[in-house]
């Protein structure tokens, strides 16, 4: 058996698909190159029947991502596995076709109304039709952990007979303990035909707070593939953690049988920002491996230890995962090219066009405060240049405020070539700008979630706040924004939020729009 064990990231999938997660594009595109820096050696792009962003994010992602395998999630419904086909095509032979199938009785009795002989025919169609695209396809028996046992090694069989190269079998609801779920996939290895030649995939969900442990147990018991996500981002209570598997395999081989991940740990810091980043998902502070307080000894004892010999305290050296890598601050009399150059090691991606529009941010951003840290840098390409800016963009903002003066906002909104202003009063500063832009869009959205958070320490620092919002249809639309001013950097959010609204409004979705669909495929 392999001492390889394949990381399977699905941030962009199952990561993603959590409420209030979604990004746009651009924001997938940098979360995929990061994940290809990080070396995964698989990226779950997405759901492509899904939405026509869906689609077009996996596609572009196989079509410019080099190196990792791409893959596209699909019922066993041809329409979806189809689109699957269509999305990972660029990828050529790095692409994957997931398909999955609810098989445990609760699925079959009560989602799709079949017994267990349909089910299975349901499977080995999906996975040969998948298989008429690509070589590579993984099969899902959804909620396999409460799927029984026999059931799950016999659709298991017929699914690698019909041509499935991974086998994935998911505690879709985090229902499993570590030891149920390794023996399921000891049992399955052992009875199930021609299991040697597939490899086998652990995916587990943290409602319990058990999704690394079942990992973990899974490779025990012979599992060669972990999906995950950054930060444990992921459906309800999350997915297990990217970080935290590659640093127990890495950290404890001795328990693993010696194996291990091709994942190059120094990027893992970063990736961890960079997803919260992107998908407005702040990290705990006492989250394992990535959280701020990870490495953070405050008892006396402790430091005094560490000063001494590091270990005594310490399991990682936090540099081996990217914690503290130097970091020269930026000042207002550093240069555009400075600025680009530290840009593209922090992995962004810009045009010329773009760099000229963070540089003007930046140097707004350099006379109000001394140094200008990478977290900046990155808080500003965000604010610039990721977010939808098709719609509004902020061209002015004035408040009053204070302890006697009633909170009003003038707000002056840039719509194509034309502005619109309006004011308002309201309970402070930020309810009376927001509400100034709700009366010049003629969009009212309900603040569900306002969080801010200082970039970087200091007085001067600039703030960054992240929305979520409800226009009406209960769907949850994340905004971010940043300024030194945290009125601006709020309206800023605000405005982002109205923007991507609107640019959702006007995708077609595709799953809507395709014929009506059998029974057997409701969606995970
Ligand atoms: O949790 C789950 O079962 C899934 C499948 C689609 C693999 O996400
Ligand atoms: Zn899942």
């Amino acid at each position: 058996m392999s001492d390889t064990v394949r990381i399977f990231d699905t941030t962009l999938r199952d990561g993603e698909q959590c409420p209030g997660a979604s990004m746009n594009i651009r924001q997938k595109m940098e979360v995929a190159r990061q994940l290809e820096r990080l070396g995964a050696d698989i990226i779950e792009a997405g759901f492509p029947v899904i939405s026509d962003g869906d689609f077009q994010a996996v596609h572009q992602i196989a079509t410019e991502i080099q190196g990792p395998v791409i893959a596209g999630l699909a019922r066993c419904v041809p329409k979806d596995i189809d689109a699957a086909a269509e999305a990972v095509k660029p990828a050529g032979n790095r692409g994957r076709i997931h398909v999955f199938l609810g098989t445990s009785k609760i699925h079959r009795d009560f989602k799709f109304g079949k017994a267990q002989d349909e089910i299975l025919r349901l499977a080995v169609e999906g996975v040969k039709r998948a298989r008429g695209y690509v070589e590579d396809v993984e099969f899902s028996p959804e909620d396999a952990s409460r799927t029984e046992l026999d059931f799950l090694a016999k659709i298991v069989e017929a699914a690698i007979a019909a041509g499935a190269t991974t086998i994935n079998m998911p505690d879709t609801v985090g229902y499993a303990t570590p030891e149920e779920y390794g023996r399921m996939f000891k049992y399955v290895i052992e009875n199930a035909k021609g299991a040697r030649d597939a490899i086998f995939s652990a995916h587990c969900h943290d409602d319990l707070g058990l999704a690394v442990a079942n990992s973990l147990a899974a490779v025990q018991n012979g599992a060669r593939q972990v999906e995950c996500t950054i930060n444990g981002i992921g459906e309800r209570a999350g997915n297990a953690s990217l970080e935290e598997v590659v640093m127990a395999l890495r950290t404890r081989r001795d328990c693993f049988g010696g194996v291990d991940t091709k994942v190059n740990a120094r990027e893992i810091v970063k990736s961890s920002r960079l997803v919260s980043r992107m998908c407005g998902f702040l990290v705990q502070r006492n989250k394992a491996i990535v959280g701020a307080n990870a490495f953070a000894h405050s008892a006396g004892i402790h430091q005094d230890g560490i000063l001494k010999e590091r270990s005594t305290y310490e399991i990682i050296d936090p540099k081996d995962i990217g914690w503290g890598d130097t970091e020269l601050p930026l000042t207002k009399h550093s240069g555009r090219h400075a600025m680009a150059v530290r840009l593209k090691y922090l992995g962004y991606h810009l045009s010329e066009d773009e760099i000229n529009q963070v540089f003007d941010r930046f140097k707004q951003i350099g006379d109000q405060k001394k140094f200008v840290y990478d977290d900046d840098l990155a808080a500003l390409v965000e604010d610039q240049t990721l977010q939808p800016k098709e719609f509004y963009s902020l061209d002015y903002l004035n408040v009053v405020s204070g302890t006697s003066a009633v909170p009003t906002a003038t707000v002056r909104l840039k719509e194509g070539e034309t502005t619109k202003q309006d004011a308002h009063t309201g309970d402070g500063p930020v309810d009376a700008a927001l509400k100034a832009v709700d009366r010049i869009t003629g969009r009212r959205g309900a603040l569900q979630e306002y969080q801010l958070r200082s970039v970087t320490a200091g007085k001067d620092a600039i703030g960054e706040v992240t929305v979520k919002v409800d226009f009406g249809d209960g769907q949850m639309v994340t905004g971010k924004g940043a300024s030194t001013d945290i009125v601006v950097a709020s309206a800023r959010a605000y405005l982002s939020a109205v923007n991507r609204r609107i640019a959702m409004d006007k995708l077609p979705n595709r799953a809507q729009a395709a014929p009506a669909a059998p029974t057997a495929e409701a969606g995970p």
